[in-house]
């Protein structure tokens, strides 16, 4: 599904060059939930950034679906670029927009209208009823799930998540993560999910990509937690993990 094949990426910024990537080989499968972790500045968006050619490779080849996105034209990778849906950590609402003009730009830079899908994607990620709501007035895990509802109203194939819980409290984390196993599961998303937090990966993902310095340090399976109890209030959960 995507495939990284010695890639490498430099920033040239004047005298001085930042290679952020590093002879990267790796391949993730359809559907698969896979994870990208390391310490700050060791890659991680701009490997995500590769993956809808925000960003083009220094050296090597990224292939979707088996093709390579540096030979096609500038008008197939902006097609591509719209099967690939992404969301961030700080949301990237507009602010000035309500909840259901937010959901349906996407479709409206197409040219297409969108309410009934952006309604249903609204549904979909549990915020039916906040249509009208400016962002503003909505919770950053409400935010979140709207930006997640944006993202899949061109239906993509692909997901990329950079940090997407990591302006989140615990429950609003749940909630989010809860939603990207639901888009995994009803439309076979393939989802590649940036955090630093280990334990959102542990709960999630399949596999996980651990990158140090721009290289691939680690390639491992992921091995769930043991299914936790979710009893009691976040108060009560809290001093029982702390005591
Ligand atoms: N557009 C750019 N121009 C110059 N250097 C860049 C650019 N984008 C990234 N870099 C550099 O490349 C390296 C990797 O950056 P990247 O943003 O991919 O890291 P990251 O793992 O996502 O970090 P964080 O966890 O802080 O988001 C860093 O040294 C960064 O400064
Ligand atoms: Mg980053």
């Amino acid at each position: 599904m995507i495939e990284f094949r010695s890639v490498s990426k430099t920033f040239v910024q004047g005298r001085s060059s930042v290679t952020a990537l590093d002879g990267i080989d790796l391949t993730v499968a359809e559907n698969e939930m896979f994870g990208v972790v390391g310490e700050s500045g060791s890659g991680k968006s701009t490997l995500l950034r590769l993956i809808n050619r925000l960003e083009a490779p220094t050296a090597g080849t990224v292939l979707v679906d088996g093709e390579d996105q540096g030979a096609l034209s500038s008008r197939q990778q902006r097609r591509r670029r719209q099967r690939i849906g992404m969301v961030f950590q700080q949301f990237n609402l507009l602010a000035n927009s309500t909840v259901l003009q937010n959901v349906t730009l996407p479709l409206r830079l197409q040219g297409a209208r969108g309410r009934d899908t952006a309604l249903q994607m609204l549904e979909f990620v549990r915020m039916a009823g906040h249509q009208g709501t400016h962002p503003a007035r909505l919770s950053g895990g409400e935010k979140q799930r709207v930006a997640i509802a944006r993202a899949l109203v061109t239906r993509p194939r692909i997901l990329l998540c950079d940090e997407p819980t990591s302006a989140l409290d615990s429950g609003h984390t749940e909630e989010v993560m809860a939603v990207l196993q639901d888009v995994r599961r009803e439309f076979s998303t393939t989802i590649v999910l940036v955090s630093h937090e280990l334990d959102v990966v542990k709960a999630s993902c399949d596999r996980a990509a651990v990158l140090e310095g721009g290289r691939l340090a680690a390639l491992t399976d992921v091995t769930p937690p043991p299914p936790r109890e979710r009893t009691g209030t976040y108060a009560e959960r809290a001093a029982e993990h702390l005591s």
